[in-house]
């Protein structure tokens, strides 16, 4: 019998360590996933990256679709035509829609590239396509504008047309 009550409590407390462990993962993963705050309006959104250190990936919405948007290690080439900086901050931010036929790639931050399962699709951390992989061009830029330490998706800003000369 006190081996029984014995053994009860021995699971009780592994239950409840599994359980903490379990909670802890949950809150670790929503950190990462969360989106930036933002605030939409009259088709523009307004995301304040300021939170955001090297290596983060974060998301938002713009006008119905997921846009990206990476800061990069500080290591990191610098790709004119894709990133843009806030002060020494390099970042880049692409619509998260695979430009073979239509799926979400997912981004792995320890490879730092997105895959597409849908077809074996692949893109780079700055969002161009790989070759020899079903994509035929690179993820979209939405238009955007920098604020301070604002991205305003929808407005076309110095930044993103030094992307568009690059
Ligand atoms: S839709 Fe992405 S590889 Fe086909």
């Amino acid at each position: 019998m006190a081996e029984i009550k014995r053994r009860d409590f021995l699971g009780m407390a592994l239950g409840g360590v599994t359980a903490v462990g379990a909670a802890a993962s949950l809150v670790a993963m929503k950190r990462t996933w969360d989106p930036l705050p933002s605030v939409v309006s009259a088709g523009f959104t307004t995301v304040d990256v300021s939170s955001m250190k090297e290596g983060d990936f974060s998301s938002t919405e713009w006008r119905g679709k997921p846009v990206y948007i990476i800061r990069k290690k500080a290591d990191a080439e610098f790709n004119a035509a894709r990133d843009f900086k806030i002060g020494d901050a390099v970042f880049t931010l692409g619509i998260q829609i695979c430009t073979h036929l239509g799926c979400i790639p997912i981004f792995d931050s320890e490879k730092e590239d997105f895959f597409c399962p849908c077809h074996g699709g692949r893109f780079n951390i700055d969002g161009i396509n790989v070759p020899g992989t079903p994509p035929p061009s690179p993820f979209e830029i939405p238009p955007f504008k920098v604020d301070g330490m604002k991205l305003v998706l929808g407005e076309s800003g110095s930044e993103y047309e030094a992307m568009l000369k690059a």
